[in-house]
């Protein structure tokens, strides 16, 4: 189904985009008609994205933005209201994954490290981003399934990601009144820098184990999240806030 025009005239701001879901997202909704401000603390892969976007005849601007940095992220919707007039869509998509460490091992600095980045960063979105969106909106927040179950050894990043699950709910109650939907994904695996970074694709074993948590046998592709994001943004999902939709090839139903 084509979706060319579900955005038009509509402004959407992606933090984490410079790579993997984010970039694919914001492709997704720059495609779909969106202008689309695009956000990372990494400039080159930012910029690179904004790039794509225009080349395939869309409407971005690229900010850097820092989600531990209340003043970023000021700047991020302060850019999506003059730039293009207002706010209607955001997705609150900025992580960092874990070190493999348990729980008693992980040490202070990176358990406050990850929980500011994935968990406080998306409230720190929140509270910039709703104000600005006057006539309604639709939020999404990248959860994971790590917001739903538990993983050995991942104690700050699964907290983390459980909390995002939490925010979305009480966020969707605070602003139904106001039209504003929060929703959330629950990405399983997914082939991004984040799994590189993990280890998980340069050593066969562990991409094996992990492929093999996935009953469809393989693991997800970005443009397989941003699809979903992209529905939760649109007036097809209008009756849809509070939820948390699992897109994990089946991980978390065995
Ligand atoms: N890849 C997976 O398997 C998977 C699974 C579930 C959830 N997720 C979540 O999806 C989201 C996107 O991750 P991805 O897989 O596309 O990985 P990725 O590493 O390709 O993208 C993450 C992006 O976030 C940016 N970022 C990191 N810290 C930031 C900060 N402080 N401020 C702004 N930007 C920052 C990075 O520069 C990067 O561009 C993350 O929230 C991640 O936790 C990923």
């Amino acid at each position: 189904m084509a979706h060319e025009s579900r955005f038009d005239e509509q402004t959407a701001v992606v933090t984490g985009g410079s790579s993997g879901i984010g970039r694919e997202t914001a492709r997704a909704f720059a495609a779909q008609g969106a202008s689309v401000v695009v956000t990372d603390v990494d400039v080159e892969g930012g910029e690179e994205t904004a790039d794509l976007i225009i080349d395939d005849g869309g409407e971005a601007t690229f900010v850097e933005v820092d989600v531990t940095s209340d003043e970023d992220v000021a700047q991020m919707v302060e850019t999506a209201v003059s730039t293009y007039g207002g706010l209607d869509v955001a997705f609150n998509n900025a992580g960092i994954g874990g070190t493999f460490d348990e729980t008693a091992d992980i040490s202070p600095e990176r358990w406050q490290t990850v929980i500011d980045v994935n968990l406080t960063g998306v409230w720190r979105c929140l509270r910039h981003e709703i104000p600005a969106m006057n006539d309604g909106g639709a939020i999404i927040n990248t959860a994971s399934i790590l917001g739903k179950v538990g993983s050995a050894a991942t104690p700050a990043y699964t907290a983390s990601k459980h909390g995002v699950v939490g925010l979305t709910k009480v966020a969707a109650l605070d602003y139904a009144e106001e039209n504003i939907r929060v929703n959330a994904v629950c990405p399983g695996y997914i082939e991004t820098q984040m799994l590189d970074d993990a280890g998980v694709t340069q050593d066969e074993q562990m991409l094996s184990d992990v492929v093999g948590m996935h009953p469809l046998g393989r693991l997800g592709e970005s443009s397989e999240i941003a699809d979903a994001v992209t529905w939760l943004a649109s007036d097809e999902a209008s009756f849809a806030t509070g939820e948390t939709l699992v897109i994990d090839g089946g991980y978390l139903s065995q």
